[in-house]
């Protein structure tokens, strides 16, 4: 007989409590650019819940734009490769820009995205991500703001996907595939 291996699911972060941490993150971010304006910056594709989500709690004059990279060898070596695939819409000079990140991993991300747009002048320029695994760290990178730090397990959910699958779950959930 023929049986059917199941993904199996289970809740990491409920939705309430994600909800409840985008609003405190928000909150600290408005205070610290109090009078100021800020230019969030969405890392494609998996930002782009936690980004629409952050930007409608933040109380700051706030511009959007969007960049897409892709990444190999990360994980398995240190020197793991970025690639831009799709860069801003416009100039950052200037600007308080918020990198807004579904997840810190390795980091070699982040590293170069921090290179490539400290370049270009920004007045200054911090990081936001939904969730920090530093336990998989290979590069020193720090988020100025984390909503939550999780160990590590493969996480799905709330623009975190798998195949391009689960990026619309409303709770972040941990991702057991048939073969574990
Ligand atoms: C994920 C995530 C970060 C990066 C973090 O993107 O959105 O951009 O990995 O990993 P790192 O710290 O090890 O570099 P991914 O390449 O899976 O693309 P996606 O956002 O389109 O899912």
């Amino acid at each position: 007989m023929k049986v059917a291996l199941q993904e199996e699911r289970k809740i990491l972060i409920r939705r309430a409590a994600i909800e409840k941490r985008v609003r405190q993150v928000a909150l600290e971010i408005t205070r610290d650019f109090k009078g100021e304006r800020v230019h969030v910056i969405g890392v494609l594709k998996g930002a782009c819940i936690f980004l629409s989500d952050l930007v409608r709690e933040i109380n700051l004059e706030t511009s959007i734009d969007f960049i897409a990279v892709s990444s190999y060898g990360r994980g398995k070596d240190s020197s793991g490769q970025v690639r831009l695939l799709k860069d801003l819409d416009s100039s950052i000079a200037g600007l308080n820009v918020i990198i807004v990140e579904d997840i810190l991993d390795t980091g070699i991300t982040l590293t170069y995205l921090l290179r490539i747009l400290r370049q270009r002048k920004p007045k200054s320029l911090r990081v936001a991500a939904l969730l920090d695994k530093p336990s998989r760290r290979v590069k020193p990178v720090k988020g100025d703001y984390v909503g939550f730090t999780i160990p590590n397990v493969f996480v799905v959910g709330y623009g975190l996907d798998y195949a391009e699958r689960y990026r619309n779950l409303k709770d972040v959930c941990v991702l057991k595939l048939p073969t574990e």
